[in-house]
């Protein structure tokens, strides 16, 4: 059921990537309808996270909503951030047993890591970690120089921004995501009455976006999987159609 309502995307089957984008693009004018129909590639439940240790890199907004849903659901986590494990022990006290404290070498060394610092931070940041090999690691960044309000966004020539960032991580399995949607959007249970909130995601290995997709949806999330982080990068980061679009799947 298609709802008048600017905000509001419906997902569904019956459009491919470029009507989609048209779509979004409709939905956005200011007399659009706000409806949007898309096809999702990754139309069945992806199934269901077992209990893994998962890194952060930085332990501010983004990494703390990530952390609270995967403490609620069993998960493990290690976080970490560039002034040290002893900064992080009340934010560790007051996740509970399932957290811990490390740097960021160390953080990295969980079965999945999740990148959430700024920007500009993340080149030294990726210079301190050890051999990403396989592991798989969810971008969570927006490419902001400086952040709003005297926003400035990077520029990175031909480069999405997460196919910058894997080139900084040789190796890992690099799965943009969570960096679309504004915290307030994330940190919340993701399952509203009306639907469970999108969780846009890109990425090159297909095995690396399922353990995403698993976790997402676990956390309540409807993960919607747009291809590889250059085409689905384009759509999601800073500047793309769908960056800071929140929508919500009616199942
Ligand atoms: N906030 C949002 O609504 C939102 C939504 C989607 C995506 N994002 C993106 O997510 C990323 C994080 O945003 P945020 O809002 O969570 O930022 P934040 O609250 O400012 O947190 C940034 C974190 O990064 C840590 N950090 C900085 N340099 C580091 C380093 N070298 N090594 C390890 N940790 C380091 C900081 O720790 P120290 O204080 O110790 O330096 C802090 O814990 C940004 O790229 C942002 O664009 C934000």
């Amino acid at each position: 059921m298609a709802r008048n309502t600017p905000d509001l995307l419906e997902v569904a089957a019956g459009y491919d990537l470029a009507d989609f984008e048209a779509a979004i693009e409709q939905a956005r004018r200011p007399a659009g309808t706000g409806t949007v129909l898309l096809t999702t590639p990754q139309a069945a439940d992806p199934g269901q996270a077992g209990p893994m240790k998962i890194g952060t890199l930085g332990a501010g907004t983004i990494a703390q909503a990530i952390a609270r849903h995967a403490i609620r659901h069993g998960h493990e986590v290690v976080l970490s951030n560039s002034r040290g494990p002893a900064s992080l022990a009340p934010l560790v006290q007051d996740l509970g047993a399932r957290a811990t404290a490390a740097p960021p070498a160390e953080a990295a060394l969980a079965d999945l890591v999740v990148l959430a610092v700024g920007w500009p931070q993340v080149p030294g940041l990726a210079a301190q970690l050890p051999p990403l090999d396989g592991t798989v690691v969810i971008d969570a960044t927006n490419q902001f120089d400086s952040p709003p309000p005297n926003a400035k966004i990077a520029d990175l020539g031909d480069l999405t921004g997460s196919e910058y960032v894997a080139s900084l991580l040789p190796g890992a399995r690099v799965v943009k995501a969570f960096n679309a949607l504004f915290a307030q959007f994330i940190a919340p249970d993701p399952r509203h009455e009306a639907g469970r909130q999108v969780l846009f995601l890109a990425g090159d290995d297909t095995d690396a976006k399922d353990t995403v997709s698993g976790l997402a949806s676990q956390f309540g999330f409807a993960p919607v999987d747009l291809g590889t982080l250059r085409e689905g990068g384009r759509l999601i980061q800073l500047g793309g159609p769908l960056s800071g679009l929140h929508a919500l799947q009616q199942d």
